[in-house]
């Protein structure tokens, strides 16, 4: 991944700053197609991974839709060129403007989470005179196993309608008159590293689709999400997950119909390999009972660490010393600041360049400008030259 020469270009580069390597997102997505789209699968691209218009271009190319959750995000994979037919709108709290400017794009569908939000909906395509299609987000209360903050299909998450309100939520649809039914929509979590969760979806998921049917509604697009995990540990030897078994999975699981076609919203999956936080040491401190490499990135820049305790691997770029062991941290006034704590690493010196891998997806986009921090810079593969 940081051959002699892509090292060399760093040290031109002011740090910190997110290093793309658009070799990785492209072998990645080569998998989604061969094992995936060939199969017949949509695959919309979340956004909200990563939203680099350079990133989304490359999805595109590949096959894939996108899947916003904000008339940001719209906005965003139109202008990256993704045709409004291949939008999914998702969200717990679509706003007026957001759901107008969906309206307005003729997007190819809302996935809808509550009674109230199918009225408010319906109430404004009425006013456009659209039709809105639409799928309904089902909670499937199955348990993705995940960090509590990115689990999202249990009956106590504020995601998706519950079974038990189902029938009121098709009686109301009769109602509104603006709305089209044309499928359902699952996602029980992200980080998710075992195949079970996906299992148990699956058999949610047949449950629900033969139910509805029942009711005499069509349901052509059967979502089921996104959440395939990746792997932290080791970004080397597992830079691309394992579509294969991921793909094989449902076509083993999952029962389509006929005129039905599966969905899938994939994000971290797809681009979160191929990021890193490229980031200088500062300074190296030694402490009492600690040694820290203070390093000029922090929670600012990649705020997994702090906020859901996340492990990111930690490549040291321009040191052959012997291991010691460092807390890695960054210059923020917060203890929460920190990306390892006693990891072994070579031995680092002040201007040290370190990789911290991992970090394509939910890196960049969650960064803050807390402590009045600069706006820090993109850099991609292909700009290397
Ligand atoms: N669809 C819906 C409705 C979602 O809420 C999400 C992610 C996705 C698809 C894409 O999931 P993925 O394939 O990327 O797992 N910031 C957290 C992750 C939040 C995920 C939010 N929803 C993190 O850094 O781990």
């Amino acid at each position: 991944m940081f051959p002699n020469q892509v090292v060399d270009s760093f040290r031109g580069l002011k740090t910190p700053f997110y290093y793309y390597d658009l070799d990785v997102l492209k072998a990645t997505l080569l998998e989604i197609k061969i094992h995936g789209i060939d199969r017949g699968y949509h695959i919309h691209y979340a956004l909200k991974a990563n939203y680099q218009l350079q990133v989304l271009e490359i999805a595109k190319e590949a096959g894939l839709g996108a899947d916003c959750v904000s008339g940001g995000e719209i906005e965003r994979a139109l202008e990256a060129g993704f045709s409004s037919s291949q939008i999914a709108f998702a969200g717990v709290g679509k706003s007026d403007d957001e759901i107008m400017i969906a309206l307005e794009k003729d997007i190819f569908c809302f996935n809808c989470e509550s009674p109230q939000e199918l009225e408010v909906i319906d109430a404004l395509a009425g006013k456009t005179g659209k039709n809105a299609r639409i799928a309904l987000r089902l909670n499937p209360n199955v348990d993705a196993d995940t960090h509590h903050y990115i689990t999202t299909g249990l009956n106590e998450n504020k995601f998706g309608i519950n079974e038990e309100d189902l029938d009121a939520v098709l009686e109301k649809l009769s109602e509104l008159s603006n709305l089209e039914l044309i499928g359902i929509h699952f996602h029980i979590g992200s980080q998710i590293q075992k195949f079970t969760p996906f299992e148990e979806l699956c058999v949610k998921a047949n449950q629900l689709n033969d139910y509805i049917e029942s009711k005499g509604f069509e349901l052509s697009v059967i979502n089921v999400g996104g959440g395939f995990g990746i792997n932290y540990d080791h970004p080397n030897e597992n830079s691309i997950p394992d579509f294969k078994g991921f793909f094989e999975l449902f076509d083993k699981n999952i029962k389509l119909k006929s005129h039905q076609k599966l969905h899938f919203e994939l994000g971290r999956s797809v681009i979160g390999q191929a990021g890193s936080l490229i980031t200088k040491v500062l300074y190296t401190k030694e402490g009492r009972t600690k040694n820290f490499a203070i390093v000029d990135a922090g929670m600012t820049e990649l705020i997994r660490p702090a906020l859901y305790q996340a492990l990111h691997r930690i490549d040291v770029l321009t040191s052959k010393l012997p291991e010691k062991t460092y807390d890695v941290v960054g210059p923020i006034c917060e203890s929460s600041d920190t990306f390892r704590k006693d990891i072994d690493i070579p031995e680092v010196r002040r201007g040290d360049i370190i990789a911290i891998r991992s970090c394509g997806a939910y890196g960049e986009v969650m960064k803050t400008q807390y402590n009045l921090r600069p706006k820090i810079a993109s850099v991609f593969s292909d700009d290397l030259g």
